[in-house]
């Protein structure tokens, strides 16, 4: 496995792109079994969970072609692979999203349990309520769960019990060919869901959203192809914007959308960080010592809970007392016990930790458990006194496009050291 080496202390100071959304690429890559036209989507990051999802498309029945950052999706029979092994839905959890396109186009699915992961059981009931709603037959054996539509998938009104993304993906992308309509009532708003919405209704698909969570989806006969730009991947920025911040440097983001950070943004500016935007950049500054301040996470707009270990990293070396509510996630505190390696001051009470800032972190050997701790472990390196090792980097890579290249550019000093043994974990 490779590892990842920062000497810590340097300022970041330049110029970084923020590459497209991993999270709105997965969905829009599973949108395009809704049709057998070619689809074009540019703005895709180099991610190790878009190379799953490719393959995944691969072995359903796509023929895939990914050219940099622009991936071709063609179709060569309309006959999809239904059942979908655990060795592939293992690799990565948004695997999922493909029963809702299959669902609406072969009426049936077979498809093994995801499981849980680091930072919590994830149960899909949700996703599979919605389903049943939408006239799905479901049954579970042997942890995989049958799903088969008799007739075709008929609209009508689903009420979440709690705004899953995932859960509005794949009942979106379900209901844009249904019999009739389906308004979804406590919907995610993320921006990915936003962007999902735009692709289908360029496919065809007739959507409208009403406030911030209702979404009435009008279902058609077919879906035609369609060329899209990702957004710019939100979580990326706010880790560049927070690197900026924690050592005590100036960068510059570009190829982002501001709005998409407004309450990030507004408690960095809060905590006494310069923030300047523009339509597609972000200028972070650091101007003076900054002040420690409480978030809890919530659905968006609210704090968003891919930013929370980034955030306590930060929190971490203010002066004063700070406290994170992580009301997401059930276990989404992997990164603490590595941050204290460094000398963190960090205590957990449930879903609550209290920080009590240190004077500065020692660099010390890491171990990433998930893709965001990971993040708020290299936000440790840059700052730390000295030398930090990173192993598990294979989370980074699910998530982050080229973050070692990205931050030398800036003035780290960091490199990857590839573990000849098994090769690039990337490749
Ligand atoms: C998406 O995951 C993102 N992943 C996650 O990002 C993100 O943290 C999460 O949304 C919340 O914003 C992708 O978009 C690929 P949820 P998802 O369904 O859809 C519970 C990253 O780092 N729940 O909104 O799986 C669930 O257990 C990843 O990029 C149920 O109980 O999130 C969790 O506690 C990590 N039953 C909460 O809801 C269900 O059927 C939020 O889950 C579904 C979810």
């Amino acid at each position: 496995m490779d590892t990842i080496i920062i000497n810590g202390g340097q300022k970041l100071v330049g110029e970084v792109c923020i590459s497209g959304s991993k999270n709105s690429t997965l969905p829009i890559l599973f949108s395009t079994l809704l049709t057998d036209d070619t689809v074009i989507i540019t703005n895709v990051p180099a991610l190790l969970d878009i190379d799953i999802a490719i393959a995944f498309l691969k072995y359903i029945g796509k023929i895939v072609v990914k050219d940099g950052h622009t991936v071709r999706i063609y179709s060569y029979n309309t006959i999809y692979k239904c059942t979908q092994p655990y060795e592939l839905v293992s690799k990565m959890r948004a695997s999922i999203l493909v029963m809702g396109p299959l669902l609406a186009r072969m009426k049936r699915v077979n498809i093994s349990s995801p499981g849980g992961c680091a930072i919590g059981a994830r149960p899909i009931d949700i996703h599979l309520e919605a389903f049943r709603m939408l006239g799905v037959d479901i049954s579970v054996h042997n942890n995989y769960v049958k799903m088969f539509v008799k007739k075709q998938l008929k609209g009508t009104t689903i009420n979440f019990k709690f705004p899953s993304v995932g859960a509005t993906e794949n009942v979106l992308l379900a209901a844009t060919l249904a019999h009739g309509q389906t308004t979804i009532i406590n919907a995610a708003c993320e921006p990915e869901v936003t962007d999902l919405i735009s692709v289908l209704n360029k496919m065809g698909a007739k959507i409208q959203t009403y406030g911030k969570n209702k979404i009435i989806i009008q279902g058609v006969t077919k879906l035609h192809g369609v060329i899209h730009h990702i957004i710019p991947d939100r979580v990326e920025a706010a880790t560049y914007i927070i690197a900026a911040a924690i050592t005590k440097g100036e960068v510059l983001l570009k190829k982002v959308i501001p709005s998409h950070l407004r309450i990030v943004n507004s408690k960095l500016k809060a905590s006494g960080l310069y923030i300047k935007e523009t339509n597609t950049t972000i200028l972070a500054k650091w101007v003076k010592n900054l002040h420690p301040q409480n978030i809890s996470t919530n659905v968006y707009p609210g704090f968003p809970t891919d930013i929370q270990a980034q955030w306590m990293t930060l929190m971490c070396l203010l002066e004063g007392t700070s406290y994170i509510e992580e009301t997401v996630f059930e276990n989404r505190f992997l990164h603490v016990q590595e941050l204290k390696k460094f000398g963190a001051n960090i205590l957990i009470n449930d879903r609550i930790v209290k920080i009590q800032g240190v004077k500065k972190f020692i660099g010390t050997a890491v171990q990433i458990s998930d893709l965001r701790a990971g993040a708020a472990l290299i936000l440790a390196g840059l700052v730390a006194e000295g030398q930090t090792i990173l192993s598990s980097i294979h989370h980074l890579d699910r998530g982050y496009d080229s973050i070692e290249n990205k931050l030398r550019k800036l003035n780290a000093n960091i490199i990857r050291i590839q573990d000849k043994k098994c090769g690039d974990s990337r490749n």
